[in-house]
């Protein structure tokens, strides 16, 4: 079960944040995927927190890369980044307080809002970043 399709409409022609961005497709999916499969709290459990790691890896990337080349709404995309770090890791200290249920809810705020963030914030940075010689 493929939560998130990758297809060239959420490409932002930036190779290492296209690479990333398609990890974190991967990881949702492997998630998504366990729970159908109904795994245990454990192989869900290290597959989530792969999730959040990889996920603050990537925004670690992108917030480098727009101090590196001046990005104008460096503040505004990092607030984002970190209003979506502050959701999920809510939904892992429920999960690990026992409410496996809430990882459903946890994937479609994930993957809902990391598509609207990589076709929106994303692609604007990535514009940016093109302009300064990127690719
Ligand atoms: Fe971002
Ligand atoms: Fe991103």
């Amino acid at each position: 079960m493929g939560l998130l399709i990758w297809g060239p409409m959420f490409e932002v022609g930036v190779q290492e944040i296209d690479r990333q961005h398609r990890t974190l497709f991967d990881l949702a999916n492997t998630l998504a995927d366990a729970v159908v499969q109904g795994k245990g709290p454990e192989p869900l459990g290290s597959i989530f927190n792969e999730l959040v790691r990889y996920t603050q890896t990537h925004f670690a990337l992108e917030e480098q890369l727009m101090a590196q080349h001046g990005y104008p709404a460096t503040a505004e995309h990092k607030a984002g980044h970190q209003e979506l770090v502050r959701q999920v890791s809510e939904y892992r200290q429920a999960f690990a307080a026992g409410d496996s249920a809430i990882i459903d809810k946890m994937l479609q705020f994930f993957t809902s809002w990391l598509s609207r963030h990589i076709m929106e914030i994303d692609k604007s940075l990535a514009r940016h970043l093109k302009q300064k010689g990127l690719s």
